[in-house]
């Protein structure tokens, strides 16, 4: 039994991403062989970058979360399987008898452990497949070999703290790491310094290959919301909404959620990353349905807030085309030189004028009571991707996400309590007027009142 437990141990670990097998508009090799260049344009000279795979992160005794490369990772390489390094040279070292301007350590192969989690890429399907000028087993690799000690410069990565040592296993990020950081940690003559400004320069502007898949995930995530619009008055429950939502992303090809999908009604609705999503309705809730599926690594991030009950109260409606009036004075900030802050200048403007002549605030400065967070992030491999956050450029792409939340106790008439809204929509900053990529999912009251009543 004992021995049994041994091999079960791992068992279920981390899908390895064998996508590849069936789908077709993966991006393609070259799209990551040129993200790689262009890595080493911003690199100063003599330097290297160093980075690691994402850790396999346990989620209880034998069983781990699904598997998610690191997205930086995951940007410059194309593989998706744990437990491997990457560096990338401003100009070809020679190490042993190569010479090169980057390798890919990858595990070796395990007969054994493949028979639970499946088929490992080989050094031969990197270099192929990948298109890595040089890739090897971790080991048959000496890391000692690489001269850290030469370079002017090395970009590290963020290290993460949660990184477990399989101690059956002399090769995994454990040890990888740990080697690392034996050779590179005593450096006195190379200056260290972390790769994110690299990075979110890099993974802040989207390429055509990231927006056709950006484009999918919202396409999908849109046509989800839009089942849920139609079904959603016969849920009676946080999470009988959130089934439908997420049914419709994995069902139209969707591998993930992009996040955990927030479903809150009524006073649920006024937190802002809600997700226990287990309430039953009262029939004049309103639900806030924050929900995005992933497509290829790429996610979508679209609110609604929705009446449960197919029709918005006044006082909701009031809210409601509040918030929907900040939205769009937001997307209307959503020009290329802008500072990125506008469209929260935009949002809470409107706000704040709304709320006052609504008498819900006295003072304008006080709208933060009810509109706490931030108007706009980047998107892309991550919900909250990558970016300068310095001016809006073109091939970006942003949220516009304005609320409005009012919980219970809240000093106002009683009223606009338990009311929450936000309207999230998805924006691609172009050289002239931006484009809502999400834009095929109604917003307005009229709209979404018609769609929910339209299916009896
Ligand atoms: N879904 C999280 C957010 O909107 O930022
Ligand atoms: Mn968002
Ligand atoms: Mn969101």
């Amino acid at each position: 039994m004992k021995y049994l437990l041994f091999f079960l141990a791992g068992f279920i670990q981390w899908g390895i991403a064998q996508s590849s097998l069936y789908d077709t508009d993966l991006l393609p090799a070259d799209f990551h062989v040129e993200r790689r260049r262009q890595l080493r344009a911003r690199m100063s000279d003599n330097s290297v970058v160093v980075m690691f795979a994402n850790p396999v992160r346990n989620r209880s005794n034998d069983v781990d979360y699904t598997y998610r490369q690191d997205p930086n990772f995951f940007y410059l390489t194309g593989f998706s399987s744990p437990n491997a390094m990457l560096l990338v040279f401003k100009t070809p070292q020679t190490i042993g008898k190569v010479t090169t301007d980057e390798i890919l350590v990858i595990e070796p192969k395990d007969e054994e452990q493949e028979k639970w989690t499946g088929k490992r890429m080989t050094v031969k399907e990197v270099t192929g497949i990948l298109k890595f000028k040089a890739a090897c087993y971790a080991d048959s690799f000496q890391l000692s070999t690489i001269p850290f000690a030469s370079f002017t410069k090395i970009y590290n990565p963020y290290f993460y703290n949660d990184v477990r040592d399989d101690r059956y296993d002399k090769y995994d990020l454990f040890d990888l790491e740990k080697n690392y950081r034996y050779l590179t940690d005593s450096l006195k003559t190379v200056e260290t310094t972390g790769q994110y400004r690299l990075m979110n320069q890099l993974r802040e502007i989207k390429t055509p290959e990231e927006l056709t898949l950006l484009r999918k995930a919202i396409d999908i995530s849109c046509q989800a919301h839009l089942d849920l619009m139609k079904k959603l008055k016969t849920a009676g429950t946080e999470y009988q909404a959130q089934a439908i939502v997420e049914y419709g992303f994995r069902y139209n090809g969707a591998e993930d959620i992009g996040y955990p999908s927030i479903v809150g009604a009524g006073e649920n609705g006024c937190v802002a990353h809600y997700t226990s999503n287990r309430k039953k309705f009262t029939k004049t809730d309103i639900l806030v349905v924050d929900a995005g599926g992933e497509y290829h690594g790429y996610t979508a991030d679209i609110t609604r807030s929705l009446p449960v009950n197919g029709k918005y109260s006044e006082a909701q409606a009031i809210i409601y085309n509040l918030v929907l009036k900040a939205q769009e004075e937001g997307i209307k900030a959503c020009k290329a030189g802008n500072k990125f802050r506008s469209t929260h200048e935009a949002t809470s403007a409107v706000i704040k004028k709304g709320l006052v002549d609504l008498g819900i605030i006295k003072n304008a400065d006080d709208y933060q009571l009810y509109f706490f967070h931030g108007t706009s992030h980047y998107l892309g491999l991550d919900v909250h991707d990558a970016g300068t956050y310095g001016e809006l450029k073109p091939n970006s792409v942003i949220t516009v996400e304005p609320g409005i939340y009012i919980p219970p106790g809240s000093p106002c008439d009683k009223k606009w309590w338990n009311i929450g809204v936000r309207i999230e929509d998805d924006v691609l900053i172009t050289t002239g007027e931006p484009e809502v990529l999400s834009a095929k999912l109604p917003r307005s009251i009229a709209e979404i009142e018609l769609l929910m009543n339209s299916v009896k």
